[in-house]
């Protein structure tokens, strides 16, 4: 168990691509910290130079109260999990997940002990005395981590670790690492490209974007509180909707006015924005799919018309465009409260849309920060 403190590092290839600018992140103790950004972003870059794999160019890296820019990869008390699982094809599952223990000359019992243990919590045993060959992808992986677990380190490191899984066993794996991080009890570090593995995985997010972080966060932190238009449309799935629309402020009181509408801003929102001092002013405006509404035709609501009806089971994705082409993506309840069926719904159906005003994102046009935080 150990904190890790990232402090103003920096990584230049030798081909003098930048790949990380200024990390600073303080890792508590047994957090459970997720990089996720889109590919190239400089999350394995990042996830390496903690390992060791990759030289630090700037900045100061501890693990625990240690400063471990040079210690060698094999002293940090680490271990990673790859993406490849890079196992040995030719020796069996339980020689696999031995193989560090005994080239740090540990003795039998121990190590017998230490794989014996690891692979119960996977639910392994049966298949330690199998050739890697002999298991499924999702079986491999297990051995993977079994691999990292018996070492007992002070920090876990898994980049991507379940990306080569179909969906389905990636969604049953997540809920494996979920567990085993319950039994385990240490620090993770946890890179992946996907927003649902992030939110669902991490005590906080790290959101990167071309080497540099954009916002750290718990999940719900970044999803109710988005930094920027950037985070906005990365965290949340379908991604939120940005209208160009104009910000009133009119006798004390904020509309919006998408497409000639007026939706009044309330509560939380109207109260945040006078705090900020924010006046009448073009803005973008953030909504997410699952926070607009069908509704009856009138001043608060957006008239359109239906493209693409998505059946997903219990909820539609429906696909709308506006008078002037704009797309939004609306998601609802397949079956509404009053028990109407909406699949039935087609191409070219006029509907109406409003949203309430707690959940608006307000985000500057030039800048594209959200204009509450
Ligand atoms: N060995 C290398 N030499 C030079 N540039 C590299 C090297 N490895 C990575 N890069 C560059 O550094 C940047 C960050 O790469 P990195 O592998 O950290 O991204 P990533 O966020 O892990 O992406 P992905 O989701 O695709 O794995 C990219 O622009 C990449 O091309
Ligand atoms: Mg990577």
């Amino acid at each position: 168990m150990a904190s890790v403190s990232l402090r103003h590092i920096k990584k230049v290839y030798e081909n003098k691509v930048e790949a990380v600018h200024d990390f600073c992140l303080e890792i508590r103790d047994k957090e459970f910290v997720v990089f996720v950004g889109p590919s190239g972003c400089g999350k394995s870059t990042t996830l390496r130079m903690v390992a060791g794999l990759e030289d630090i160019s700037g900045g100061e890296l501890y693990i625990g109260d240690r400063l471990v820019n040079d210690v060698e990869p094999k002293d940090r008390d680490i271990a990673m999990v790859f993406q490849n699982y890079a196992l040995y094809p030719h020796i069996s599952v339980y020689e696999n997940m031995a193989f560090s223990l005994r080239l740090r000359k540990m003795p039998n019992a121990e190590v017998h002990r230490r794989v014996c243990e690891a692979a119960e919590i996977l639910g392994i045993t049966e298949y330690l005395g199998r050739k890697p060959k002999q298991l499924s992808g999702g079986q491999r992986q297990r051995v993977a981590i079994g691999r990292a677990i018996v070492r007992e380190p002070q920090v876990f490191l898994m980049d991507e670790p379940l990306s080569n899984l179909d969906a389905k066993l990636r969604n049953q794996m997540r809920a494996e690492i979920i567990l085993l991080r319950q039994k385990l009890d240490t620090t993770f570090i946890y890179v992946t490209h996907d927003q649902t593995e992030a939110m669902t995985l991490g005590d906080r997010i790290v959101i990167m974007r071309d080497g540099f972080i954009e916002q750290v966060g718990t999940p719900m932190e970044v999803f109710e509180m988005p930094t920027n238009i950037f985070v906005a449309e990365f965290i949340g799935a379908p991604k939120m909707n940005i209208l160009k629309t104009r910000l009133v402020k009119e006798n004390g009181r904020y509309y919006v006015t998408p497409f000639g509408t007026r939706i009044p801003v309330d509560g939380e929102r109207a109260q945040a924005l006078e705090k900020k001092g924010v006046g009448t002013k073009d803005i973008l405006l953030g909504v997410r799919p699952e926070h607009i509404v069908l509704s009856a035709p009138g001043e608060h609501a957006i008239p359109c018309t239906l493209e693409v009806n998505e059946m997903m089971g219990s909820e539609l994705h429906l696909h709308v465009k506006t008078a002037d082409e704009t797309r939004l993506i609306v998601r609802v309840p397949t079956i509404n409260l009053e028990g109407d069926d909406r699949t039935n719904m087609n191409f070219g159906k006029p509907l109406n849309l409003t949203f309430e005003s707690k959940v608006m994102h307000f985000f500057d046009p030039d800048s594209q920060k959200n204009l509450l935080v």
